[in-house]
């Protein structure tokens, strides 16, 4: 039924097939930990279908929580047809999701060697750089990707558009030059209403499902959309090292994806509009928003459609002046992550990015903005009045 509709109907009616069947309109919450076993024999071929990766024999039933959950399985249906794969698999985490990633196609695979394209979130950048899971790494820009491949690389991870610079990398270009090696795009900040890396060649489609997908900033969670053969891998990494989604995180989800193209567009809306106001401002020196500096290389309409709601300035008084801004604002909160219904304002060089190697690291003057559904008119006093207080006396050492 599902299968023609525009990305709208989707959002809202994908992964919901057999609710009808069920007798039931909203989607149900399954919350059982256990589940009956109808015989030792089936219960068996089921949890050994599972633990391979597979999906759960219809007689043996889902077993146990921890390989199966029927909300998680609805909503993962329902991301998987919005970024056009064969299927999803949803992780406890957005980072759950990358360690997942990475153990699938590194110590799994015998090639532990990743290739990282910067800038990417700070704690993807910080569990590479750590090696804390028996990888090793090499950072380096897009146009780099081809000379650090190794014999070893098992994975290249991207970020695009990229937190918090909004650096755009040309995904078709990436995949091309990495041949055979699958390609990992996180795609956090375009969500799949403004971009599907799958149908430019990513083998895996990341997201931090806490920010746009669940939309409310009450879930945090993790999904990578994919072919059913990597899916295959990533449901025996997350068996084994339990880096489930709770049942509630796959409800709250799949009902966040019916209005997700209508925030997105919404949300966008408003960031467009503050993007060029503020990048008029005298306290600004730089607005990072995509395709406000031109766009080059055509990705915007060819792999972006849409300039998303994310944006950060880069303000003309340094640190001092994004420590009075971040604690200036009234309607935008002052708190990490973002994506959400409301608006909120953060310093990535004190936050999200600290554990980032200072060379990489974003600069102390960048703000990062999340744009929210408050009308923008608001949005853009709040910001001028908290911008003004900007130009006064410097931040004491005690203070950073
Ligand atoms: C782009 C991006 N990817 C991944 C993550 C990690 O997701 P989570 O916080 O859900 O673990 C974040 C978190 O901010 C992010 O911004």
């Amino acid at each position: 039924m599902t299968s023609s509709l525009h990305r709208d109907s989707l959002a809202v009616h994908a992964g919901r097939d057999d609710l009808t069947a069920l007798g039931v309109h909203a989607l149900p919450l399954d919350l059982s930990s256990t589940n009956p076993l109808p015989d030792i024999l089936s219960g068996g071929d089921s949890y050994e279908a599972m633990a391979t990766g597979g999906r759960p024999v219809p007689e043996g039933g889902a077993v146990y929580a921890r390989l199966w959950n029927p909300t998680v399985a609805r909503f993962e249906t329902a991301l998987a047809r919005l970024e056009h794969t064969d299927t999803a698999v949803a992780f406890g985490s957005g980072m759950a999701a990358m360690t997942a990633a990475i153990l699938a196609h590194t110590t799994m695979t015998g090639r532990r060697h990743v290739v990282a394209v910067r800038p990417l979130y700070g704690g993807t950048d910080h569990l590479l750089a750590t090696g804390l899971l028996g990888t090793e790494v090499s950072f380096c820009d897009e146009a780099q990707v081809g000379d650090a491949i190794r014999p070893d690389t098992g994975l290249i991870v991207l970020e695009t558009p990229a937190n918090p610079t909004l650096d755009l990398a040309d995904i078709a270009a990436v995949t091309e030059r990495a041949g055979p090696v699958p390609v990992l795009v996180d795609n956090t900040f375009a969500t799949p209403v403004l971009q599907n890396p799958a149908t430019l060649g990513a083998a895996m489609v990341l997201h931090s499902a806490t920010k746009y997908l669940g939309g409310h900033g009450d879930v945090v969670g993790g999904v990578i959309a994919c072919a059913e053969e990597t899916a295959a891998r990533l449901r025996q990494v997350r068996a084994v090292t339990g880096g489930l989604l709770h049942p509630l995180g796959g409800y709250l989800l799949h009902r966040g994806l019916a209005t997700l193209p209508v925030r997105v567009r919404a949300q966008q809306a408003t960031a467009a509009r503050l993007a060029g106001w503020l990048a008029g401002h005298p306290a600004v020196d730089r607005v990072h928003y995509p395709g406000l500096d031109g766009d080059p290389r055509g990705l915007l309409g060819r792999q972006m459609h849409g300039t998303g709601a994310m944006l950060s300035v880069s303000l003309r008084g340094g640190f001092d002046a994004a420590a009075r801004l971040t604690s200036g604002t009234r309607l935008f909160t002052h708190a990490v992550s973002l994506g959400g219904v409301d608006s909120l304002i953060q310093h990535p060089a004190s936050l999200t990015h600290r554990p980032v190697a200072a060379e990489a690291r974003p600069c102390a003057a960048l703000v990062r903005i999340s744009v929210g559904l408050e009308h923008c008119d608001d949005l853009l006093q709040d910001l001028e009045q908290a911008l003004a207080a900007t130009a006064g006396a410097p931040v004491t050492a005690a203070t950073r």
